[in-house]
This record gives structure tokens, C-alpha cells and sequence, in this order.
């Protein structure tokens, strides 16, 4: 598929009139990072997330025609209507988070409305107002923007449906994640479940660096229920964002080794999730992590997001998995937070293990019980 292949034609614009949709979508957690990109938003690897259950975004979606188009077409000489015309020609929308309205999230969404209005033109025709909470607290260092885009581009996908009922799930799909990764990268693994590829590579047929897809191959027991329990080292707002943390991978030293490391690392994970090699799973994805915060360490400016509390924990997961042949692991996000992995089978153990040993090092012992989830829910549809 290409880009153009989502771009809506002639449609009816008698079927908008007005509606409501609330979607619920998840947060997702990268086994292989995405590290780099190119223009417009395409990943310069590619990556593997298993899709979070207890970490959402659910935002409602409420739109309306604006109502002084049809007059405008016919009167163009007059110099006030010319001047609203003017005005028609951007978007017009609220936005509330958590109750208040939040004007300063504004440009963003303008921006990702920016990008995607070429695919989903009747964006330009509408009034919106737009709702949206997290499950997790804003300041947890948690990204809200993967669930925060995907949810947006799902109500805006269901907007498309009125127009074409005809589309078939799996397009829905495709286009809501080609959409979600123009908000924000990592956002187009967050529209399904459990483990989601973006970026072509080799050995993932239909892969594609324009939007994430299901892993296509049958995964093992093992990794069925996954945990991952958030510990919260950091709850502040993080020192670099994650789009300047990109741009730095343009003139990096080590970015094509990164890259190809990436690429190589999904390779043989797609047969660990295959054959539950639980070991060699460890081993890829802390060198993910690890990697990940190279990178960071070594671009210029460099920059450190991992804090003494990560590498505490780090440490301490370490020793215990070398005293009792457990199978936990960690994983990092770009923050100083801790994803600590792990199997069902070994949740009763490693769960006492986090309480006993690792919530001391959290910011006022504050995590999430989180797991492996099975994607977005369409919460309601007025
Ligand atoms: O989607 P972005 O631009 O916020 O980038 C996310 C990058 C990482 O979370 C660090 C890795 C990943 O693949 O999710």
C-alpha cells in the first residue's frame, strides 16, 4: 500500500451532520525501539511493541458542520464574509483534557490536523470539541502521545465511516494507524493488539514503515498475559522530548549501526515470540533499552534521561535474576521510568520482589500493574 491509497475521494458531504464518538486506546511498549525518523514521520527502523492494557487515553470526539459555508460560496463580494471565509479555511475545535480546556495543546493538534488533512478532507468542514482523559497520571513520565493520537485518529476514523460505511475493518484499521503515526510515531502501534511491527522489514511480510500491523506469526504461551509493572522513578515532565531526541539521530556517529542493530534484533525476536525462548528474549530486549539511552548518551548534545534510581533497579533486577533463574527483564522507555517484564507463570514471585525491593526507588513508591493488552475499544457512538 502507499500513501495515496488513503486518501478520501469523492465523498458525500450531505452524510456530515453532526455525532459523538469516544474511543478508548492503550499506551504500547517497544520491545525494538524506534529511534530516528525521516519525513514525514516514517521510522528510520524497524520496531516491535506489545500493546498495554491498563494505560489508556480515552477521548470523545464531538463534531458538528460548520454551518456558514454554503452562504459563503455565494457572496464573495462582500469583504466580512470574505474574512470568515478566510477563517473557514482552518480548523476550528476545543480541547479539554481532564476536564479543563487546554488551549496550549492547541498547536499540536493543528499540526497533526495539518498532516492528515490531505487524507481526511471533511476535517476543514467541521466544528469539533474534543474530550480526553488518561488511565495514568499526566506527570508520570508515561507518554500519553501514543494513546492520546491514537484514540484522536480512531474518532476521526469513525467520522470517515459515516461517510463510507462500506470500509472494511482492516482498512479502518490501516488508515486509523497511517494516521495515529502522523501525530506522533509510536502512536500507530497503539490501534491493535498484542504486538504490533512498524517499519518494513524483511522478514514481516506486509510490513511497512506507513503504519504498524499485527505480528503476523502464531506466538508462543509464554509470552500470553505479559507483564509489564511501570515503576515510576521520575514523575517529571521529561528534559528532552522525544522529537528532538530523533533529530539527534540525524548526524549521530553510530545511527546506521543503531539502525541495522534494530533491524537485526527484530529478526531474531521474531523467532523467539515464535519458540518462547525466554532467555534470548531478556537479552534482545534490555539491549533495546540499553541501546535506546546510548544513543542518547553519544548524540550531540548528548543527554542522560536515566536517573540513579533506574540504574538501582536495574542492578537489583539483575542479581535477582541471577539468584533464582527468574525470567524478569526491564525495559526503558525515553524517560527514567522502569518497564520490569515478565512471564504469568512467575507473577506471584516477581511480584513480591517489586513490592519488597523495587518500589522504594519510585518516586512516592508510585507504579502500574500493567500487561499486554488487545488493542482500542469503541467506547460509544452518538
Ligand atoms: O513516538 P515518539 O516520537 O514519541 O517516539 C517514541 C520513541 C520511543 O518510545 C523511545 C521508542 C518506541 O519505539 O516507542
Amino acid at each position: 500500500m502507499t500513501a495515496s491509497d488513503f486518501i478520501l475521494n469523492n465523498y458525500n458531504n450531505s452524510k456530515l451532520n453532526s455525532g459523538t464518538f469516544t474511543w478508548k486506546t492503550p499506551s504500547n511498549i517497544a520491545l525494538v525501539k524506534y529511534w530516528g525518523k525521516r519525513e514525514p514521520q516514517l521510522p528510520e527502523n524497524a520496531s516491535i511493541s506489545f500493546t498495554l492494557d491498563a494505560c489508556f487515553t480515552v477521548t470523545t470526539l464531538e463534531y458538528k458542520l460548520k454551518n456558514h459555508k454554503s452562504k459563503l460560496a455565494s457572496d464573495s463580494n462582500n469583504e466580512i464574509l470574505k474574512q470568515v471565509q478566510h477563517d473557514d479555511t482552518g480548523y476550528n475545535f476545543d480541547i479539554y483534557f481532564e476536564g479543563e480546556k487546554k488551549d496550549e495543546f492547541k498547536p499540536k493538534i493543528e499540526t497533526f490536523f495539518n498532516r492528515i488533512v490531505e487524507y481526511v478532507p471533511f476535517l476543514k468542514e467541521l466544528d469539533f470539541v474534543i474530550d480526553s482523559r488518561n488511565s495514568f497520571p499526566h506527570s508520570s513520565g508515561i507518554a500519553s502521545s501514543a494513546s492520546g493520537m491514537s484514540a484522536l485518529a480512531l474518532c476521526i476514523m469513525s467520522i470517515e465511516k459515516e461517510l463510507n460505511p462500506t470500509i472494511t475493518e482492516e482498512y479502518f484499521n490501516k488508515k486509523a494507524s497511517f494516521l495515529a503515526r502522523l501525530g506522533s510515531g509510536s502512536a500507530c502501534r497503539s490501534i491493535e493488539g498484542e504486538l504490533i511491527v512498524w517499519g518494513k522489514h524483511v522478514e514481516i511480510p506486509d510490513s511497512s514503515d506507513l503504519f504498524g500491523i499485527q505480528f503476523p506469526y502464531k506466538v508462543h504461551e509464554n509470552f500470553k498475559n505479559y507483564h509489564d509493572t511501570i515503576l515510576l522513578v521520575d514523575e517529571g515532565e521529561k528534559q528532552v522530548s522525544s522529537t528532538v531526541g530523533h533529530k539527534l539521530m540525524y548526524n549521530h556517529p553510530f545511527s546506521q549501526q543503531r539502525f541495522e542493530q534494530a533491524n537485526n534484533h527484530l529478526s531474531e525476536l521474531t523467532e523467539v515470540l515464535k519458540t518462547g525462548d525466554l532467555s534470548s528474549f531478556i537479552r534482545i530486549v534490555e539491549s533495546e533499552a540499553l541501546s535506546l539511552h546510548a544513543m542518547m548518551m553519544t548524540s550531540n548534545p548528548y543527554f542522560i534521561l536515566m536517573k540513579p534510581n533506574t540504574l538501582k533497579i536495574i542492578h537489583k533486577i539483575w542479581k535477582f535474576r541471577e539468584e533464582t533463574g527468574s525470567h524478569i527483564c526491564f525495559t526503558l522507555d525515553a524517560g527514567a521510568n522502569v518497564h520490569v517484564l515478565f512471564p504469568e507463570i512467575e507473577k506471584i514471585a516477581i511480584n513480591n520482589f517489586i513490592i519488597n525491593e523495587l518500589i522504594q526507588y519510585c518516586q512516592e513508591n508510585h507504579y502500574i500493574c500493567d500487561r499486554i493488552g488487545i488493542g482500542a475499544k469503541l467506547i460509544s457512538n452518538n
